[in-house]
């Protein structure tokens, strides 16, 4: 089914901003905002907000998300389910949607860095930023580079990011994309409410990449060891040398930084 639309202004915002709906989806587009994450916070579920531009984009861990034009700059405002296992599943979930999305576009290369920085072999093609801000719902923030350059912007992003331009010789347009990715959202969000968890260790643990030597920041506290994918019950698996696991918690695990193999 197509995308219908129309033009409006919202009172809050000066600027215009164009509604249009596919797939279950309210998307809410905007040509500047200080970040989507934060428009969505009052919206109601199944509802989106895209910007060209964000001149404060946020990413994890505090830091800034430079939101050049040309990437996909999306907010989805999602149901956040009762059941405690799959409530903290969900940033698993959502980077397995967005692989799917990916996947459907034929991106080559493509893998999870845990928990959801998505990635084509070692450099990021996008990330993710769950925020909760009311009870019950959550706010899903996408950053995907598509035809912009945030090397250009920040130096230090230099070899470490890549973009959809890279593998896609005409990338889709941006609202398209969009209602792409929030179409395999939904469908994961739905799944994993009926469903409960154990599809998704099943699907995510194929994402991973070959297992590397990865080192875990405990808040603190540092574990070095081969990162061969989450349980049954979610949680990260460490092995060693010997072939001993450990297993991490994922609320245990403030950052994992990935180490080249022959380190350890
Ligand atoms: C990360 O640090 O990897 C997460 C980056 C998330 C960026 C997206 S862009 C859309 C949404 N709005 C924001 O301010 N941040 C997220």
């Amino acid at each position: 089914m197509g995308a219908t639309s129309e033009f409006v202004t919202p009172a809050e915002n000066v600027s215009p901003a164009r509604i249009s709906r596919d797939g279950g989806w309210i998307l809410h587009e905007y040509p500047v905002v200080p970040s989507t994450n934060l428009l969505a916070a009052s919206l109601p579920a199944w509802t989106a907000v895209r910007a060209d531009i964000q001149t404060a984009g946020r990413g994890r861990f505090q830091r800034s998300w430079i939101s050049d034009r040309g990437g996909l700059w999306l907010s989805a405002v999602v149901p956040v389910s009762q059941e405690e296992r799959a409530r903290r599943a969900l940033s698993l979930a959502v980077g397995l949607a967005i692989c799917n999305a990916l996947q459907e576009l034929h991106v080559p290369g493509l893998r999870l860095r845990w928990p959801n920085d998505v990635m084509v072999n070692d450099r990021k093609l996008a990330g993710l930023l769950i925020d909760q801000f009311v009870p019950g719902l959550a706010v899903i923030g996408i950053g995907l580079n598509v035809i912009n350059q945030p090397e250009a912007l920040d130096r230090s992003l230099k070899n470490r990011t890549t973009r959809l331009a890279e593998f896609l010789p005409s990338p889709p347009a941006l609202a398209g994309l969009a209602f792409m990715l929030l179409r395999h959202l939904r469908e994961l969000v739905l799944e994993l409410d009926h469903q409960g968890t154990p599809f998704l260790f099943l699907r995510i643990n194929q994402l991973w990449g070959a297992p590397r030597v990865v080192e875990l920041d405990l808040d603190g506290i540092f574990r070095r060891g081969l990162f061969t994918g989450v349980d049954a019950a979610g949680r990260l698996r460490l092995t060693d040398e010997l072939g001993n696991s450990c297993f991490y918690e994922a609320h245990q695990v403030r950052h994992l930084t990935e180490i080249q193999p022959s380190i350890l």
